[in-house]
């Protein structure tokens, strides 16, 4: 498109810039809370709350506050929550079994949360990591992650979200054909409503760090996971893996990290039409906040300007820890 303008001084583009009434009438994208998925940690226990110290802001809840916070997302318009557990480290096994328990942490929250909140959307992580004794997504033999193994024990873990009432599952793992192995258990299993919003294009990315922290991963992991996620200097390769997990079921897909790779966002949203996410990932959000907690930025105008640029990129959405606070400054 070649905009068509007049020459300075006819054409003034302050003039669209100089009040806010005008500015907010010609925006090109607007944020709401309808554009957020609020990632949560789930502990064990009741009426707890444990602060993560390199997410500043963010909680471990247990789920009796698992279950408020979902009401308080509900009415702030918020229609969907993903939840991450904090795995027990003796219940993490080189088999990952955990994975699963229909009565592990995620999905006793789920119940919980779909019991209470019936209307709001419950997505969950479908990898082995956080119940993995070597941290890693799949399962782990004589030092190689194996991929068609894993696909089976993700496909008992993915069976086990279905059936305690998650609405959305995200496969985070990037073993090859995993969407596909999920999609055809679930129509097998009678779970065809079931969504699938599959993180296409996830990076080996140094930004997970915090996260790693917040499920207790870090100190499990051996060596990194470059294997299986995406080299951060590709693009052309992160347009296949979104055409594979579409051709496999995926309803949805994902991009991850956000801002460093806003141009995986765009190339997604136009070379595909489908609804894409990005993650405003754990290190993006630790970023904003240590920085506004020393005063050197604006938290909430960096948070604002942040969660706009996904939104400019084409994105029809965003997960990103700063939902709520985002959420009730937007109401
Ligand atoms: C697990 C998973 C990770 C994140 C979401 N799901 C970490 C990883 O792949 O190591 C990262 C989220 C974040 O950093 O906020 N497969």
């Amino acid at each position: 498109m070649t905009p068509v303008t007049a020459p300075f001084p006819m054409t003034r583009p302050r003039r669209l810039r100089q009040a806010p009434w005008v500015r907010e009438m010609v925006a090109e994208t607007k944020l709401t809370p309808a554009d957020l998925i609020w990632p949560i940690f789930v502990r064990e226990g009741e009426g707890l709350r444990e602060p993560i110290a390199s997410m500043p802001g963010v909680e471990r809840l247990s789920i009796d506050n698992v279950v408020e916070a979902a009401r308080a997302a509900a009415d702030l318009g918020i229609p969907c929550v993903a939840l991450f557990p904090y795995t027990d480290p003796a219940k993490k096994t080189p088999g990952a079994e955990e994975a699963w328990n229909p009565d592990n942490l995620v999905n006793t929250a789920t119940r919980a949360v779909k019991a209470a909140v019936p209307d709001l959307g419950v997505m969950l992580d479908v990898a082995l990591d956080p119940y993995n004794s070597d941290g890693h997504d799949g399962l782990v033999r004589d030092g190689v992650v194996v991929n068609d193994e894993s696909l089976l024990a993700l496909e008992k873990q993915a069976l086990a979200q279905a059936e305690a009432g998650a609405d959305i599952l995200g496969p985070s793992d990037m073993m090859d054909g995993r969407v596909g192995i999920i999609r055809q258990a679930l129509e097998n299993h009678d779970f065809q409503n079931v969504m699938i919003l599959s993180y296409a294009a996830k990076y080996a990315s140094a930004y997970y760090g915090p996260f790693r922290d917040a499920v207790g991963a870090s100190g499990a992991l051996k060596g990194d996971k470059k294997t299986y996620q995406m080299d951060p200097r590709n693009t052309d390769e992160a347009l296949r893996e979104v055409a594979i997990d579409l051709a496999e079921g995926a309803d949805m897909v994902m991009v991850k990290p956000g801002l460093p790779y806003l141009d995986i966002c765009s190339r997604v949203k136009r070379d595909f039409g489908v609804p894409t996410f990005a993650y405003q990932v754990s290190g993006e959000y630790a970023m904003i906040a240590a920085a506004g907690q020393q005063g050197w930025i604006d938290q909430d105008q960096v948070m604002v300007e942040s969660l706009s640029a996904f939104k400019r990129a084409g994105c029809d959405g965003v997960l990103t820890y700063f939902a709520p606070t985002i959420a009730s400054m937007l109401a």
